[in-house]
Protein backbone atom coordinates (compact mmCIF):
# COMPACT_ATOMS: atom_id res chain seq x y z
CA UNK A 1 0.00 0.00 0.00
CA UNK A 2 1.32 3.37 -1.10
CA UNK A 3 1.39 6.53 1.01
CA UNK A 4 -0.88 8.92 -0.08
CA UNK A 5 0.43 12.96 -0.16
CA UNK A 6 -1.65 15.78 0.18
CA UNK A 7 -2.29 18.16 -2.21
CA UNK A 8 -3.04 21.60 -0.43
CA UNK A 9 -4.00 24.15 -2.52
CA UNK A 10 -3.27 28.06 -1.87
CA UNK A 11 -4.06 29.32 -5.16
CA UNK A 12 -6.67 31.74 -3.40
CA UNK A 13 -4.20 32.94 -0.97
CA UNK A 14 -0.82 32.72 -1.85
CA UNK A 15 -1.19 33.01 -5.10
CA UNK A 16 -3.89 35.99 -5.09
CA UNK A 17 -1.82 37.65 -2.90
CA UNK A 18 0.55 37.91 -5.82
CA UNK A 19 -1.96 39.25 -8.32
CA UNK A 20 -1.92 43.05 -9.53
CA UNK A 21 -5.36 43.67 -8.95
CA UNK A 22 -7.45 41.32 -6.36
CA UNK A 23 -10.40 38.66 -7.48
CA UNK A 24 -13.58 39.11 -7.31
CA UNK A 25 -15.94 37.70 -5.32
CA UNK A 26 -17.22 36.09 -8.03
CA UNK A 27 -14.08 35.04 -9.57
CA UNK A 28 -13.16 33.63 -6.36
CA UNK A 29 -16.22 31.49 -6.30
CA UNK A 30 -15.50 29.87 -9.71
CA UNK A 31 -12.00 29.43 -9.17
CA UNK A 32 -12.69 27.28 -5.80
CA UNK A 33 -15.54 24.76 -7.95
CA UNK A 34 -12.92 24.65 -10.22
CA UNK A 35 -10.14 23.45 -7.46
CA UNK A 36 -12.50 21.05 -5.89
CA UNK A 37 -13.34 19.43 -9.19
CA UNK A 38 -9.31 18.93 -9.32
CA UNK A 39 -9.89 16.54 -5.90
CA UNK A 40 -7.32 18.36 -3.78
CA UNK A 41 -7.27 17.05 -0.12
CA UNK A 42 -7.59 21.18 1.21
CA UNK A 43 -7.94 24.41 -0.29
CA UNK A 44 -6.73 27.65 0.84
CA UNK A 45 -8.77 30.13 0.42
CA UNK A 46 -7.79 33.84 1.86
CA UNK A 47 -7.06 35.57 4.78
CA UNK A 48 -10.29 36.54 6.80
CA UNK A 49 -8.92 39.34 8.85
CA UNK A 50 -7.15 41.24 6.04
CA UNK A 51 -10.40 42.56 4.62
CA UNK A 52 -13.77 42.43 4.84
CA UNK A 53 -14.39 41.57 1.25
CA UNK A 54 -12.08 38.32 1.81
CA UNK A 55 -13.85 37.32 4.58
CA UNK A 56 -17.21 37.43 3.00
CA UNK A 57 -15.26 35.56 -0.47
CA UNK A 58 -14.01 32.63 2.27
CA UNK A 59 -17.34 32.65 4.54
CA UNK A 60 -19.13 31.72 0.82
CA UNK A 61 -16.37 29.22 -0.14
CA UNK A 62 -16.87 28.04 3.11
CA UNK A 63 -20.96 27.57 2.42
CA UNK A 64 -20.67 26.75 -1.35
CA UNK A 65 -18.30 24.43 -1.88
CA UNK A 66 -18.16 21.22 -0.68
CA UNK A 67 -15.55 18.26 -1.08
CA UNK A 68 -12.20 19.19 0.62
CA UNK A 69 -11.33 20.57 4.05
CA UNK A 70 -11.58 24.57 3.28
CA UNK A 71 -8.57 26.24 5.32
CA UNK A 72 -8.40 30.25 6.42
CA UNK A 73 -4.84 31.87 7.15
CA UNK A 74 -4.21 33.51 10.31
CA UNK A 75 -1.39 35.07 11.80
CA UNK A 76 -0.62 34.02 15.53
CA UNK A 77 -3.27 36.36 16.76
CA UNK A 78 -6.09 36.17 18.58
CA UNK A 79 -8.32 38.49 16.68
CA UNK A 80 -6.51 36.53 13.02
CA UNK A 81 -7.53 33.64 14.83
CA UNK A 82 -11.09 34.57 15.60
CA UNK A 83 -11.91 35.77 11.89
CA UNK A 84 -10.76 32.43 11.12
CA UNK A 85 -12.83 30.76 12.98
CA UNK A 86 -15.54 32.15 12.37
CA UNK A 87 -15.58 32.82 8.58
CA UNK A 88 -15.12 28.86 8.39
CA UNK A 89 -18.04 28.06 9.97
CA UNK A 90 -19.93 26.82 7.38
CA UNK A 91 -17.99 24.24 6.26
CA UNK A 92 -17.92 20.40 6.09
CA UNK A 93 -14.40 20.31 7.59
CA UNK A 94 -12.65 23.82 8.33
CA UNK A 95 -9.07 24.34 9.10
CA UNK A 96 -7.21 27.19 10.21
CA UNK A 97 -3.88 27.82 9.02
CA UNK A 98 -1.64 29.62 11.83
CA UNK A 99 1.77 30.89 11.13
CA UNK A 100 4.57 32.81 12.77
CA UNK A 101 8.08 33.10 11.57
CA UNK A 102 10.67 31.43 13.63
CA UNK A 103 14.25 32.57 11.74
CA UNK A 104 16.74 34.84 13.90
CA UNK A 105 15.97 37.28 10.90
CA UNK A 106 12.64 37.52 11.33
CA UNK A 107 12.69 37.34 15.06
CA UNK A 108 15.10 39.86 15.37
CA UNK A 109 14.46 42.38 12.48
CA UNK A 110 10.52 41.92 11.99
CA UNK A 111 8.78 40.75 15.33
CA UNK A 112 11.65 42.24 17.52
CA UNK A 113 10.97 38.91 19.86
CA UNK A 114 12.60 35.81 21.19
CA UNK A 115 12.27 32.25 19.90
CA UNK A 116 10.25 31.92 23.39
CA UNK A 117 7.54 34.90 22.83
CA UNK A 118 7.08 33.35 19.32
CA UNK A 119 6.34 29.78 20.97
CA UNK A 120 4.50 31.02 23.72
CA UNK A 121 2.03 33.20 20.80
CA UNK A 122 2.22 29.86 18.68
CA UNK A 123 0.82 27.77 21.46
CA UNK A 124 -2.08 30.27 22.49
CA UNK A 125 -2.99 30.28 18.80
CA UNK A 126 -3.47 27.05 18.39
CA UNK A 127 -5.28 26.80 21.42
CA UNK A 128 -7.53 29.47 20.11
CA UNK A 129 -8.07 27.51 16.86
CA UNK A 130 -9.14 24.36 18.17
CA UNK A 131 -12.08 26.00 19.69
CA UNK A 132 -13.21 26.61 16.34
CA UNK A 133 -12.27 23.58 14.60
CA UNK A 134 -9.83 20.56 15.42
CA UNK A 135 -7.89 20.57 12.17
CA UNK A 136 -5.23 23.23 12.93
CA UNK A 137 -2.24 24.14 10.77
CA UNK A 138 0.94 25.57 12.60
CA UNK A 139 3.14 26.88 9.94
CA UNK A 140 6.65 28.28 10.79
CA UNK A 141 7.34 31.10 8.65
CA UNK A 142 10.90 31.24 7.29
CA UNK A 143 11.36 27.58 8.25
CA UNK A 144 14.54 27.25 5.73
CA UNK A 145 16.69 29.81 7.63
CA UNK A 146 16.00 28.51 10.92
CA UNK A 147 18.81 26.35 12.93
CA UNK A 148 17.73 22.59 13.28
CA UNK A 149 17.73 23.31 17.10
CA UNK A 150 15.04 26.18 17.29
CA UNK A 151 13.29 24.45 14.71
CA UNK A 152 12.81 21.17 16.48
CA UNK A 153 11.63 23.19 19.50
CA UNK A 154 8.89 25.33 17.66
CA UNK A 155 7.31 21.91 16.21
CA UNK A 156 7.53 20.17 19.48
CA UNK A 157 5.58 22.64 21.23
CA UNK A 158 3.06 23.16 18.35
CA UNK A 159 2.69 19.34 18.25
CA UNK A 160 1.82 19.67 21.91
CA UNK A 161 -0.73 22.61 21.99
CA UNK A 162 -2.61 20.23 19.04
CA UNK A 163 -1.53 21.01 15.96
CA UNK A 164 -2.39 18.72 13.45
CA UNK A 165 -0.49 19.28 10.47
CA UNK A 166 2.90 21.26 10.85
CA UNK A 167 4.07 23.21 7.82
CA UNK A 168 7.40 23.97 7.17
CA UNK A 169 7.86 26.50 4.73
CA UNK A 170 10.73 27.68 2.15
CA UNK A 171 9.45 31.21 2.30
CA UNK A 172 12.01 33.09 0.77
CA UNK A 173 12.90 29.89 -1.79
CA UNK A 174 16.46 29.54 -0.71
CA UNK A 175 16.84 26.05 0.15
CA UNK A 176 18.56 23.78 -2.15
CA UNK A 177 16.46 19.99 -2.96
CA UNK A 178 19.33 18.43 -0.55
CA UNK A 179 18.79 20.92 2.58
CA UNK A 180 15.01 20.71 2.68
CA UNK A 181 15.20 17.20 2.68
CA UNK A 182 17.78 16.83 5.35
CA UNK A 183 15.26 19.36 7.40
CA UNK A 184 12.52 17.14 6.91
CA UNK A 185 14.79 14.19 7.86
CA UNK A 186 16.08 16.24 10.88
CA UNK A 187 12.38 16.86 12.72
CA UNK A 188 11.22 12.99 11.74
CA UNK A 189 14.49 12.27 13.76
CA UNK A 190 14.29 14.59 16.45
CA UNK A 191 11.25 15.42 17.77
CA UNK A 192 9.47 12.72 19.68
CA UNK A 193 6.05 13.44 18.65
CA UNK A 194 6.30 14.25 14.84
CA UNK A 195 4.11 11.36 13.61
CA UNK A 196 0.80 12.65 15.98
CA UNK A 197 0.88 15.70 13.07
CA UNK A 198 0.91 15.40 8.97
CA UNK A 199 4.18 16.73 8.27
CA UNK A 200 3.75 19.10 5.01
CA UNK A 201 6.14 21.55 2.70
CA UNK A 202 5.90 24.88 1.39
CA UNK A 203 8.07 26.04 -1.17
CA UNK A 204 8.59 29.37 -3.27
CA UNK A 205 10.22 29.24 -6.38
CA UNK A 206 12.96 32.19 -6.35
CA UNK A 207 15.79 30.01 -7.62
CA UNK A 208 13.61 27.97 -9.97
CA UNK A 209 13.70 24.66 -7.46
CA UNK A 210 10.08 25.02 -5.49
CA UNK A 211 8.55 21.92 -7.27
CA UNK A 212 12.31 19.87 -6.56
CA UNK A 213 11.93 20.64 -2.97
CA UNK A 214 9.01 19.69 -2.22
CA UNK A 215 9.44 16.26 -4.15
CA UNK A 216 13.10 15.60 -1.87
CA UNK A 217 10.47 16.82 1.00
CA UNK A 218 8.50 14.09 0.16
CA UNK A 219 11.36 11.59 -0.21
CA UNK A 220 12.30 12.41 3.11
CA UNK A 221 8.63 11.50 4.45
CA UNK A 222 6.40 14.62 3.88
CA UNK A 223 2.91 13.95 3.51
CA UNK A 224 1.51 17.28 2.42
CA UNK A 225 2.18 19.68 -0.47
CA UNK A 226 1.32 23.33 -0.17
CA UNK A 227 1.01 24.46 -4.02
CA UNK A 228 -0.77 26.44 -6.36
CA UNK A 229 -2.03 26.40 -10.11
CA UNK A 230 0.22 27.37 -12.74
CA UNK A 231 2.57 27.88 -10.16
CA UNK A 232 1.17 31.65 -8.56
CA UNK A 233 2.41 33.65 -5.55
CA UNK A 234 4.87 35.24 -4.17
CA UNK A 235 7.60 36.82 -6.10
CA UNK A 236 8.75 33.97 -8.47
CA UNK A 237 5.77 31.80 -7.52
CA UNK A 238 5.16 28.59 -5.34
CA UNK A 239 5.72 25.49 -6.14
CA UNK A 240 3.18 24.38 -8.96
CA UNK A 241 0.09 22.04 -8.13
CA UNK A 242 0.57 20.61 -11.90
CA UNK A 243 3.75 19.32 -11.68
CA UNK A 244 3.72 17.67 -8.51
CA UNK A 245 0.95 15.89 -8.67
CA UNK A 246 1.83 15.19 -12.01
CA UNK A 247 5.40 14.04 -11.28
CA UNK A 248 3.40 11.77 -8.83
CA UNK A 249 1.34 10.18 -11.04
CA UNK A 250 3.99 9.60 -13.80
CA UNK A 251 6.50 8.35 -11.39
CA UNK A 252 4.38 6.15 -8.86
CA UNK A 253 6.41 3.24 -9.16
CA UNK A 254 9.42 5.31 -8.45
CA UNK A 255 8.71 7.41 -5.81
CA UNK A 256 5.81 5.00 -4.11
CA UNK A 257 3.09 7.53 -3.66
CA UNK A 258 0.24 8.81 -4.83
CA UNK A 259 -1.71 12.12 -4.40
CA UNK A 260 -5.89 11.97 -5.20
CA UNK A 261 -5.48 14.50 -7.99
CA UNK A 262 -7.90 13.92 -11.23
CA UNK A 263 -5.73 14.76 -13.64
CA UNK A 264 -7.93 15.53 -16.68
CA UNK A 265 -9.29 18.20 -15.12
CA UNK A 266 -6.02 19.75 -15.01
CA UNK A 267 -5.79 21.77 -18.14
CA UNK A 268 -8.90 23.04 -17.16
CA UNK A 269 -7.98 24.36 -13.75
CA UNK A 270 -4.77 26.10 -15.32
CA UNK A 271 -6.35 28.16 -18.57
CA UNK A 272 -9.35 29.15 -15.83
CA UNK A 273 -6.57 30.76 -13.40
CA UNK A 274 -4.32 32.18 -16.12
CA UNK A 275 -7.72 33.74 -17.99
CA UNK A 276 -9.59 34.62 -14.62
CA UNK A 277 -5.89 36.32 -12.84
CA UNK A 278 -4.56 37.70 -15.89
CA UNK A 279 -1.19 35.75 -15.74
CA UNK A 280 -0.49 34.09 -19.20
CA UNK A 281 1.08 30.69 -18.73
CA UNK A 282 4.77 30.56 -20.25
CA UNK A 283 4.59 28.65 -23.86
CA UNK A 284 7.28 26.24 -22.50
CA UNK A 285 5.59 25.38 -18.93
CA UNK A 286 5.96 21.31 -18.21
CA UNK A 287 2.34 20.13 -18.31
CA UNK A 288 0.39 23.07 -18.90
CA UNK A 289 2.34 25.40 -21.37
CA UNK A 290 0.98 25.64 -25.22
CA UNK A 291 3.89 23.68 -26.24
CA UNK A 292 3.93 20.87 -23.29
CA UNK A 293 2.42 18.37 -26.45
CA UNK A 294 3.47 19.65 -29.08
CA UNK A 295 6.56 17.78 -31.44
CA UNK A 296 8.42 20.56 -34.13
CA UNK A 297 11.46 18.46 -35.48
CA UNK A 298 10.66 16.22 -38.01
CA UNK A 299 12.34 13.55 -36.36
CA UNK A 300 10.03 13.50 -33.08
CA UNK A 301 6.96 14.09 -35.07
CA UNK A 302 8.16 10.93 -37.07
CA UNK A 303 8.71 9.05 -34.05
CA UNK A 304 5.65 9.94 -32.51
CA UNK A 305 3.45 8.92 -35.49
CA UNK A 306 4.86 5.52 -35.16
CA UNK A 307 4.69 5.12 -31.69
CA UNK A 308 3.28 7.94 -29.30
CA UNK A 309 5.51 7.17 -26.34
CA UNK A 310 8.73 7.41 -28.61
CA UNK A 311 9.05 11.43 -27.22
CA UNK A 312 5.72 11.24 -25.11
CA UNK A 313 5.94 10.33 -21.93
CA UNK A 314 2.02 11.22 -21.28
CA UNK A 315 -0.83 11.35 -23.60
CA UNK A 316 -2.20 14.84 -23.63
CA UNK A 317 -5.53 13.38 -22.45
CA UNK A 318 -4.25 12.43 -19.10
CA UNK A 319 -4.01 16.33 -17.73
CA UNK A 320 -7.11 17.11 -19.98
CA UNK A 321 -5.55 18.67 -22.92
CA UNK A 322 -7.59 17.46 -26.38
CA UNK A 323 -5.78 15.89 -28.60
CA UNK A 324 -7.28 16.48 -31.63
CA UNK A 325 -6.92 20.32 -32.20
CA UNK A 326 -9.86 22.06 -34.80
CA UNK A 327 -8.50 25.38 -36.03
CA UNK A 328 -10.85 28.15 -35.27
CA UNK A 329 -11.48 30.87 -37.72
CA UNK A 330 -14.33 32.41 -39.44
CA UNK A 331 -15.16 29.87 -41.28
CA UNK A 332 -16.19 28.02 -38.13
CA UNK A 333 -19.74 27.53 -37.15
CA UNK A 334 -21.47 27.94 -33.69
CA UNK A 335 -21.22 24.18 -33.11
CA UNK A 336 -17.15 23.93 -33.21
CA UNK A 337 -17.06 26.91 -30.46
CA UNK A 338 -19.66 25.28 -28.71
CA UNK A 339 -17.61 21.75 -29.06
CA UNK A 340 -13.97 23.03 -27.98
CA UNK A 341 -15.62 25.14 -25.48
CA UNK A 342 -16.88 21.75 -23.81
CA UNK A 343 -13.80 20.10 -24.31
CA UNK A 344 -12.43 23.38 -22.10
CA UNK A 345 -14.98 22.12 -19.21
CA UNK A 346 -17.09 25.37 -20.24
CA UNK A 347 -21.05 24.52 -20.08
CA UNK A 348 -23.62 26.31 -22.06
CA UNK A 349 -24.91 27.93 -19.00
CA UNK A 350 -21.16 29.68 -18.68
CA UNK A 351 -21.50 31.76 -21.65
CA UNK A 352 -24.20 33.60 -23.90
CA UNK A 353 -23.74 32.20 -27.41
CA UNK A 354 -25.11 34.76 -29.18
CA UNK A 355 -22.85 37.36 -27.54
CA UNK A 356 -20.16 35.11 -27.69
CA UNK A 357 -19.90 34.30 -31.72
CA UNK A 358 -20.35 37.58 -32.68
CA UNK A 359 -16.84 38.56 -30.81
CA UNK A 360 -15.57 35.41 -32.13
CA UNK A 361 -15.97 36.19 -35.55
CA UNK A 362 -15.13 40.24 -35.28
CA UNK A 363 -11.26 38.52 -33.63
CA UNK A 364 -11.73 35.90 -36.07
CA UNK A 365 -11.77 38.72 -39.15
CA UNK A 366 -8.85 40.46 -37.23
CA UNK A 367 -5.96 37.58 -36.24
CA UNK A 368 -7.26 34.38 -38.56
CA UNK A 369 -6.96 32.15 -35.83
CA UNK A 370 -8.87 31.44 -32.19
CA UNK A 371 -7.14 30.43 -29.80
CA UNK A 372 -8.86 28.96 -26.40
CA UNK A 373 -7.56 31.58 -24.44
CA UNK A 374 -8.75 34.06 -26.71
CA UNK A 375 -12.28 32.17 -26.07
CA UNK A 376 -11.72 32.16 -22.77
CA UNK A 377 -11.18 35.99 -21.98
CA UNK A 378 -13.78 36.46 -24.47
CA UNK A 379 -16.43 34.84 -21.95
CA UNK A 380 -14.68 36.06 -19.20
CA UNK A 381 -15.03 39.70 -20.71
CA UNK A 382 -18.24 39.17 -21.43
CA UNK A 383 -19.21 37.95 -17.99
CA UNK A 384 -17.91 41.14 -16.49
CA UNK A 385 -19.54 43.60 -19.03
CA UNK A 386 -22.96 42.18 -17.96
CA UNK A 387 -21.88 42.92 -14.09
CA UNK A 388 -21.08 46.74 -14.65
O1 LIG B 1 5.58 31.39 2.38
C1 LIG B 1 5.14 31.33 3.53
O2 LIG B 1 5.89 31.23 4.51
C2 LIG B 1 3.69 31.38 3.71
C3 LIG B 1 3.17 31.06 5.08
C4 LIG B 1 2.06 31.94 5.47
C5 LIG B 1 2.80 29.61 5.13
O3 LIG B 1 2.96 31.59 2.77
ZN1 LIG C 1 4.01 31.21 0.86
Amino acid sequence: MQDKVWIFDTTLRDGEQALKASLTEEDKIQLAHTISRLNVDVMEVGFPVSSPADFRAVQRIANEVKGPAICGLARAMPKDIEACGLALKGAQQPRIHTFIATSPLHLQHKLRKSLDDVIEMAERSIKQALQYTDDVEFSCEDAGRTPFDDLCKVVDRAIRAGATTINIPDTVGYTTPDEYAAIIHHLRNNVANIDKARLSVHCHNDLGLAVANSIAAVQAGARQIECTINGIGERAGNCSLEEVAMIMKMRQDHLKVHTGIRSEEIYRASRQVATICNMPVQPNKAIVGENAFAHSSGIHQDGVLKAQNTYEIMAPETVGVPNNQLNMTSRSGRHVIEHRLSELGYQAADYDMDQLYTSFLELADQKGTVYDYDLEAMIHFNKLAEQD
